[in-house]
């Protein structure tokens, strides 16, 4: 039987300040963990025994998924002490997965392909590791594929530092997207007891070999890995949802809403359970509000995460942010983000009445948890 493993050791650092308060892999994608919903298209694929290869914040993360019975699947963890790189890590789970082929994945990717097509093609090719890819527009941070499209082969692995653009020109190439499927002699590649990169030890050894191959992937995909992929990440995840379902529903929203009548909704919105918007607020387009939200009257939100047990109060003026959990933004408040740098407030944060916080392209602003703002922070 197909195993699964996800690995998500890191700090999150980027996503700080936000991963401070919450572990990375349970930063949500549309009201759901990252990796929750990565666990559910394991599962879709038949993929039931599942490893989470986490270190930071774990017994968070354990507290959560437990033994994974409440999502339909059984996972165990490792236990990995100190980072030990994205090859390491699976090694630590080598008894457990070494019988059959199993799938990798990166903890931070937002996707939604069927996993089962994976496991036809690897069937097909196989290869010790199938990849999948996604053409990318500028594939400078990523890792690239050399691909031979007749046979599906990839020639060469370059993870991003590798990389050398022709003639230094940024062109659009097939990139790694973070999914991995591979047959147990994978190990054979990796020391044991060493800090070993899938990316850069691995690959380009099983590439020259022969034995990698390309899963070109369809619709969405992103690396959440900066605030701005996050906000965008969520937005395409939502966009996919309401794409799924009946093509009328244009919202998302828990049937427990409390909305006055005079509050408006421009769609794309998701809106989880317990929410009240009172009136004449103006939510969306493209926001997602968690639980037990309350939004005051005349407020106004577009581009923007709102996540569980904010109140946010009257007159108040949000577009690119991220408001985390338990935040309380007063009356009079602006949060203005742009395209490239949001306001992100983490965990706790209070914002005292007619505060204004307003990005620029010079910097996003960032409130660190349980601060209380009550000056203006305004970047030029
Ligand atoms: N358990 C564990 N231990 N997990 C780790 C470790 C480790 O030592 N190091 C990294 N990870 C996890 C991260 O938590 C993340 O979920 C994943 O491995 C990838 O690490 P990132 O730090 O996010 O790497 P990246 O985004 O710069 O690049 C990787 O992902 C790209 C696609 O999103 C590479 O795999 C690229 O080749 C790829 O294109
Ligand atoms: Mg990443």
């Amino acid at each position: 039987m197909t195993k699964g493993i996800i690995i998500s050791g890191g700090w999150g650092t980027r996503l700080r300040p936000l991963t401070c308060t919450i572990p990375k892999p349970l930063i949500p994608i549309v009201n759901k963990p990252v990796i929750e919903r990565q666990i559910l298209l394991l599962r879709a694929a038949g993929v039931t025994e599942i490893i989470l290869a986490v270190s930071v914040m774990a017994d968070v993360l354990k507290n959560y998924f437990k033994d994974g019975r409440d999502f339909g699947v059984s996972i165990q963890y490792t236990d990995e002490k100190v980072p030990m790189g994205t090859a390491g890590a699976i090694k630590l789970a080598e008894d457990y997965l070494k019988d059959d082929n199993f799938f990798m994945l990166n903890g931070d990717v937002v996707l939604n392909f069927d996993f089962s097509q994976m496991i036809k093609k690897h069937e097909i090719c196989k290869g010790i590791g199938l990849i999948a890819s996604k053409v990318v527009e500028d594939p400078s941070r990523y890792g690239v594929l050399i691909v031979d499209e007749d046979s599906s082969k990839i020639n060469k692995f370059l993870e991003k530092d590798d990389y050398v653009p022709p003639e230094g020109k940024i062109v659009p190439m097939p990139i790694n997207a973070g999914v991995y499927l591979f047959e147990p002699e994978v190990f054979n590649y990796i020391v044991p007891a060493k800090k070993v990169s899938i990316e850069k030890e691995v690959f380009p050894k099983l590439a020259d070999e022969g034995n990698l191959y390309n899963f070109p992937i369809t619709g969405i995909w992103k690396d959440i890995g900066k605030p701005e992929e996050l906000l965008e990440g969520n937005i395409q995840m939502m966009t996919e949802i309401l794409k799924d379902s009946n093509g009328q529903k244009r919202n998302l929203i828990d049937n427990s809403l409390d909305i006055d009548g005079k509050a408006l909704i421009y769609p794309p919105v998701a809106i989880g359970k317990n929410v009240i918007l009172r009136k004449n607020c103006e939510i969306g387009p493209n926001v997602i509000i968690g639980d037990n939200v309350y939004i005051g009257d005349n407020t106004k939100i577009k581009e923007t995460l709102i996540y569980d047990e904010a109140y946010i109060s009257e007159n108040v003026n949000i577009e690119k942010a991220i408001v985390s959990d338990n935040c309380v933004i007063n009356n009079y408040v602006e949060l203005k983000g742009n395209n490239q740098n949001l306001v992100i407030l983490a965990s706790y944060v209070q914002v005292l009445d007619g505060i204004k916080l307003i990005a620029s392209s010079n910097g996003s602003i960032k409130v660190c948890h349980h601060e209380v703002v009550s000056e203006d922070i305004k970047f030029y």
